[in-house]
């Protein structure tokens, strides 16, 4: 295959906050991707950068007493971190507040302008009196004008699922100032996307077979007929926003801003940019045959293709905003949007107010190995928009068994016979030996192919399936047998160097993934950095390797169980005071304002389940009125079938801080009662209200 020349990138993230689990899913996705190419000796050229703009980081900087340019940078110094911490590889990490990025976003828009697609037009929005600036609609607070909830946003209702626009909130307030907004106007500036040309250039550029996922084209059908809001086709694009902004201002437009989602993406161009320009470009990760000489050059060569990962959730602005700016700006479009699914834990999706998901500094602060988490995403992945489910018992599986088990084993297994026995030297393969070698570096090429399919998953089953044969050999004939026979050592040495060269290949199979694995066998086995044509090589007979050293620990559950701990609990209470029986003696006295600030409701139990891999646990869903369903899990499974409580009544405790477990989150508890000891005094008795109580009402 010809070189492929590739610019490949991860979504910006906001520079308003440290990576979560998502990013890194993300990264780890592309950096797999990029790997594998590398190995197969394309031109990659892999940047990222922080999207600096936008009302809640200008917000959130003022907060922090900083000018948002500091706030953004002091955000950006903890990036490096996570990025090594993971192995994540990007050839760049810029800003879109870098002026590369001014410069382009302001050309595009010129050229935007000058193909007749910008308008502007006056609009009414909300206005701060207090603050001095227009708000957002997330910065508009007031009461639902459907079920009259307080304090909501003024987009959407949490209480009851309404979605309006924020003029429809009674008594709407100012979430910055509290003050009573004001409608105002002002003149706005619009992207036309639905004028005729570009609609049907969407049209035709998004179903281009090849170019993007069968489920992500079906989705943008939909957008064609209807937007987000309802209306019918693709609406045109506010793109401005009124000073006081953070963010790239309009050319010839005085007070004018770029909307942060304008100049976002353009981010990816910058960053490209600042890549070449700082000769960075040529660097030793690129396969010297050819390599691009500057930014101009290479984004004019039609042979490039633009590659961009992304999550499901911004998938209108890249397959119809971005592609549309890039076209009627008279540049290339990108040539693939490849677009993954949410990560869950434990099936539930990861909620940064309520305090889950992983932490992935934790991770590493715990000492767990990032490589673990590479193969264990990989195994989860696939080509298509499925979210992830990171489960805690199944990653210790996964890796354990599978990584430990079955990969790094055949190296311990035979490289100690090796070096102890033939001084570290390799003999020749027998013919047994040869057919499994040649089933391994036949698998090569198709195992290649699915890392660039982003068949991850596939990918892994493959290599796995592969490790499971050269397992099998081991198995056959069993070195450790062999070593106690002098006569027989010929067939040892024979077994061992199978196994070594073995080894090799799955190591080049799996080095997008374990790159800094894969760096060790390469020390051990004294070999050139491997890529998945030199893998089908032997070392040969007489090549001296290193002495083994252990190449990866088994995942130790307790340490994985530390990354999912709540913070530390509160200390116990005061000494009791009077004794009672079964173990437990009244509680010190707390006055009625202590008791006023546990928030008891009735809670109607519509739907109990057993919960897998736990034998206390009930996971019921509870109706407490709030017009979303509430999952609590609750050490009663002992007691009570599932089926015997669905549909009764009984008392949560509705403040309790959410608290993550390890099958999900908590979201309160049920009341019950139980003896402290309850060996002598055995009996579990969940709390119920007298009938016509409603869920929702509260306890006093
Ligand atoms: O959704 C987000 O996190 C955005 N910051 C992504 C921007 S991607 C690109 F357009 F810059
Ligand atoms: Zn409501």
């Amino acid at each position: 295959m010809p070189q492929r020349r590739l610019f490949v990138t991860t979504a910006l993230p906001y520079a308003n906050g440290q990576f979560h689990i998502g990013h890194i899913m993300e990264y780890i996705q592309a950096d797999v991707w990029v790997r594998t190419q590398r190995l197969l000796g394309h031109e990659v050229h892999f940047v990222g950068a922080d999207d600096a703009h936008g009302a809640p980081i200008m917000i959130a900087a003022e907060k922090a007493g900083k000018t948002p340019q500091q706030f953004v940078a002091d955000i950006a110094a903890g990036r490096q971190a996570y990025l090594d911490g993971f192995h994540i590889r990007f050839d760049n990490w810029h800003s879109t507040d870098a002026p590369e990025n001014h410069q382009l976003a302001q050309e595009i828009y010129r050229a935007l302008k000058a193909a007749g697609l910008i308008e502007t037009r006056t609009i009414e929005q909300f206005y701060d009196p207090v603050k001095g600036m227009f708000l957002p609609d997330r910065y508009i607070k007031g009461q639902c004008p459907r079920c009259g909830a307080p304090d909501q946003y003024g987009d959407a209702c949490e209480a009851c699922g309404a979605v309006y626009t924020p003029t429809e909130l009674r008594q709407p307030y100012s979430a910055l100032s509290g003050a009573t907004p004001e409608l105002r106007q002002s003149e706005h500036y619009f992207f036309k996307l639905s004028h005729p040309r570009c609609v049907q250039f969407l049209q035709e550029w998004t179903s281009t077979p090849g170019r993007l996922q069968p489920e992500v084209v079906n989705k943008i059908r939909e957008w064609f007929t209807q937007d987000d809001n309802g209306r019918v086709g693709l609406g045109d694009w506010d793109i401005s926003r009124d000073a006081p902004y953070f963010g790239i201002e309009i050319p010839d437009a005085p007070g004018k801003y770029f909307y942060v989602w304008l100049d976002a993406p353009i981010g990816y161009l910058a960053s490209l940019k600042n890549h070449f320009d700082k000769g960075q470009a040529a660097n030793h990760w690129h396969a010297p045959s050819r390599t691009a000489q500057s930014y101009a050059e290479f984004i004019a060569d039609p042979a490039v293709e633009q590659i961009h990962f992304i999550g499901k959730d911004i998938t209108y602005f890249h397959t119809l905003f971005w592609p549309a700016m890039l076209h009627f700006s008279g540049r290339k479009t990108p040539t693939h949007v490849f677009v993954h699914g949410f990560i869950t834990v434990s099936g539930e999706k990861m909620s940064k107010s309520r305090g889950t998901g992983i932490d992935p500094l934790r991770f590493l602060e715990l000492g767990l190995n990032p490589e673990w988490l590479r193969y264990y995403l990989a195994a989860k992945l696939n080509p298509r928009v499925e979210d992830v489910d990171f489960n805690p018992e199944d990653f210790v599986a996964r890796v354990n068994s599978d990584l430990i088990g079955k990969y790094v084993n055949i190296a311990s297994r035979a490289a100690g016979f090796i070096t102890k026995r033939f001084e570290g030297r390799l003999g020749a393969i027998s013919p047994d030996g040869e057919a499994l070698l040649d089933g391994l570096q036949m698998a090569l090429p198709a195992v290649a192919e699915l890392w660039a399919e982003r068949e991850y998953g596939k990918a892994v089953r493959e290599i796995m399936a592969l490790a499971d044969r050269v397992n099998a050999y081991v198995d056959q004939n069993k070195p450790w047998e062999l070593a106690k026979d002098p006569a027989l050592a010929g067939r040892l040495h024979d077994v061992c160097t199978t196994c070594i060269e073995a080894f090799r290949v799955l190591t080049a199979m799996l080095k997008p993934v374990l790159p800094a694995t894969a760096e060790r066998v390469e020390a051990f086995l004294r070999c050139a950095p491997l890529d998945f044509v030199n893998a089908a090589q032997p070392l040969g007979e007489g090549h001296a390797i290193a002495p083994y050293e252990h190449l990866m620990q088994r995942v130790d559950p307790k340490r994985l169980e530390a990354l999912f701990e709540p913070p530390a609990a509160a200390p116990a209470p005061a000494a009791a005071t009077t004794a009672l029986p079964g173990g437990e003696a009244i509680a010190p006295t707390i006055t009625i304002d202590d008791f006023a600030r546990v928030d008891l409701r009735v809670a109607r139990i519509v739907d109990c389940q057993r919960v897998e891999g736990s034998t206390k646990l009930l996971r019921l869903t509870l109706d407490v009125g709030e017009g979303r369903p509430r999952t609590v899990f609750s050490g009663i499974a002992a007691a009570y079938r599932p089926e015997d409580l669905v549909g009764k009544l009984t008392v949560l405790v509705a403040n309790l801080a959410p608290r993550k477990m390890k099958f999900g989150v908590s979201e309160g508890m049920v009341l019950a009662a139980s003896h402290a000891d309850d060996q002598a005094h055995p009996g579990l008795f969940v709390l119920a209200p007298d009938a016509g109580a409603q869920p929702g009402m509260r306890i006093r």
